[in-house]
């Protein structure tokens, strides 16, 4: 793609056909205006004659925009100065192998505690144990993991490197609200509600997010952490997962996935459009309300979560006869309501609400699960 001259940006449009609405809990939905932007990058309204995965990662272009896309994080999440940025390969479960490589050695006897909320959780603990000792402080599996797990302080040991919890759970839909307070420092898998809400990012230690969800593209990860956290790795940490050689490289050792860090750019561009975290927050919680209440209306549908400890970005529910549960994903996709099945483990329905999920998408699920019930009951 060459030679093409800047053009002016075209109307967004829809990036699924009108009425049609992505529930996908991962990749997910991206604003349309975001995905309008990303095609007029690869429809001719390129700049500097190349579209922005066809230049070096060293460009001063690239670059810049990198930097761009660091200061907009920095801005809307108001991440503290002493915490570094670190945009790095290999997704959210790339870190669960990074996190204890990079943090382990802080504890004399390489011991990390681990809050289980579900499968997620459980996924890191399980990679921790492979680094050192992962001990699993709280968890909510006898309860069908329908709740954020109560941490007892005491149980988490006095000599841990860390204390890792996932803040939404994208499989059983729940998510934490008030954080633990312990000695050790938090480690945060914010996979599914980065972005979605304000969170208190000087509060952790170190938090990682997959990109697939609000970020962008899937594969990559975005990190925040604590300077003081950074530099002592394991002796045998591969290069590219250290968190050090990221943070002394500006996350360009090697190549990183440019096109991932791009759609980023916009994604947060859009956010600041919106009027910051704070209005997106509040539109989410939005959306998800109608959708609770909707379920909650009726003994037909049978929300997962305990309501206090329901995710606004994951809604997962069952239908009081599960045997309903095909038709009702198989209608919904014939409806345009795409996405909806439960994660394997968890069954049921699950809708999942990121923020480039519109109100009306919303809307037209609320009205979706009246019209099944009416039909179906
Ligand atoms: C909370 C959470 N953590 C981790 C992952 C795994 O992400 P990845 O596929 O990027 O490794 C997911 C995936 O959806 C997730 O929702």
């Amino acid at each position: 793609m060459t030679g093409q001259p800047a053009g002016p940006e075209p109307a967004p449009v829809a990036v699924t056909p009108h009425g049609t609405y992505n529930f996908c809990a991962g990749p997910g939905t991206l604003p349309r205006a975001v995905a309008a932007r990303v095609r007029a990058e690869f429809a001719g309204h390129v700049r500097d004659g190349a579209s922005v995965v066809e230049i070096s990662h060293k460009s001063r272009r690239f670059t810049a925009l990198l930097e761009e896309t660091e200061q907009r994080f920095r801005r809307l999440c108001e991440l503290p100065d002493d915490h570094r940025l670190l945009f790095v390969h290999g997704g959210a479960r790339m870190q669960c192998s990074a996190v204890p490589l990079n943090l382990l050695a802080r504890s004399p006897s390489r011991t990390a505690g681990y809050v289980d909320s579900g499968l997620f959780a459980q996924q890191a603990r399980r990679e921790g144990a492979r680094f050192g000792r992962a001990v699993t402080v709280a968890s909510s599996e006898g309860t069908g993991f329908d709740r954020i797990p109560e941490v007892d302080p005491r149980r988490c040991p006095g000599d841990a490197a860390y204390l890792h919890l996932t803040s939404n759970n994208t499989v059983y839909g729940t998510r934490w609200t008030r954080f633990p307070e312990v000695r050790a420092p938090l480690v945060v898998d914010a996979t599914s509600d980065i972005l979605s809400r304000r969170l208190d990012l000087g509060r952790f230690g170190l938090l990682y997010a997959g990109f697939q969800k609000n970020l962008g593209p899937a594969s990559m990860a975005l990190v925040t952490a604590r300077s003081d956290l950074l530099g002592h790795a394991l002796p045998h940490t591969p290069r590219l997962l250290d968190y050090s050689v990221y943070a002394s490289t500006r996350s360009l050792d090697n190549t990183p996935n440019t096109f991932a860090v791009f759609v980023l750019s916009l994604v947060l561009e859009w956010i600041a459009e919106q009027g910051g975290l704070g209005p997106v927050e509040k539109a989410n919680e939005h959306k998800a309300a109608t959708l609770y209440r909707e379920l909650d209306a009726s003994d037909f549908y049978v929300p997962m979560a305990l309501p206090a400890h329901r995710s606004v970005t994951n809604i997962v529910f069952r239908l009081a006869d599960e045997s309903l549960t095909g038709a009702f994903v198989a209608q919904a996709a014939d409806a345009g309501l795409l996405g909806l099945a439960g994660h394997r483990v968890a069954g049921g329905v699950r809708a999942s609400v990121y923020n480039g999920m519109p109100q009306e998408g919303v809307a037209a699920l609320a009205g979706f699960l009246r019209d099944f019930e009416r039909r179906m009951g």
